[in-house]
């Protein structure tokens, strides 16, 4: 579904990332997992169109999306939920929603929200309560819940469970889990919770100083001390 081919990119004239091939494959959870500062974020901000692409190409369903704007990402069936689980703190959790739905006609914007209602009933309780009173998990379901409004084909996620306790970890894990599986979202997820992560996802890859340096099945990695020690140091 996504492919990213070759990518090299980086902030003014300092290279962060050196020729990347990475695929996210329909239907499926890939996982990037990595050190801090390899180059994660950067990675999924030069495919959202955040940042520009210096080398290589970015394919979506086929078509050449390289350094194409976030509307016109949105509008074709790309969101992104960025590190920090953000949110609107002075609008309500619905028109934080509204936001996520600004491109939706009326009927497709309920039944969207109905959804995200029937996922996270938490927020549906508070949907008039500023969303700056809402607890760090209900803010990281906000914005997972604002990326999913325009019913996104791909979702980029990352670092969903920074700051997040062990019990709430799991649970976004599983509300990973039930967008994927339930919803049919393909999904790229950079994640911190390395453990956690290898769970649910159906393939990782690891980058390190820039460059790729794992790709595979998580079950191979999984049981692997070593192995994942070498791709943290
Ligand atoms: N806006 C920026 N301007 C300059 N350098 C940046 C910027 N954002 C990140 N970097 C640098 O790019 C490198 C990779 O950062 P990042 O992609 O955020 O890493 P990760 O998400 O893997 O922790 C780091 O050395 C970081 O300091
Ligand atoms: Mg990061």
């Amino acid at each position: 579904m996504l492919e990213i081919k070759g990518l090299d990119t980086g902030y003014g004239k300092k290279q962060i990332l050196y020729g990347i091939d990475l695929e996210a494959v329909t239907g499926k959870i890939t996982a990037i997992i990595g050190p801090n500062g390899s180059g994660k974020s950067t990675l999924l901000k030069a495919a959202f169109g955040l940042i520009p692409v210096w080398q290589g190409r970015v394919f979506f369903r086929q078509s050449d999306i390289t350094n194409k704007n976030s509307k016109f990402l949105v509008q074709n069936g790309i969101t992104f939920v960025p590190q920090g689980n953000r949110v609107f703190d002075e609008m309500s959790v619905l028109e934080n929603l509204e936001i996520g739905g600004l491109y939706l006609s009326k009927k497709q914007f309920q039944i969207e929200l109905e959804k995200i209602w029937q996922l996270f009933p938490e927020l549906k309780k508070r949907k008039k309560q500023n969303s700056g009173k809402l607890s760090g998990g209900e803010k990281q379901q906000l914005s997972l819940g604002r990326a999913l409004m325009p019913d996104p084909t791909l979702l980029l996620m990352d670092e969903p469970s920074l700051g997040l306790s062990p019990k709430l970890v799991s649970q976004m894990m599983n509300h990973l889990q039930k967008i994927n599986r339930e919803f049919g979202k393909t999904i790229l997820i950079v994640e911190q919770k390395v453990r956690e992560v290898l769970e649910v996802c159906h393939h990782v890859y690891s980058i390190k100083l820039g460059k790729i340096a794992y790709s595979g099945k998580p079950e191979i990695i999984k049981n692997d001390k070593d192995k994942l020690r070498e791709l943290f140091l």
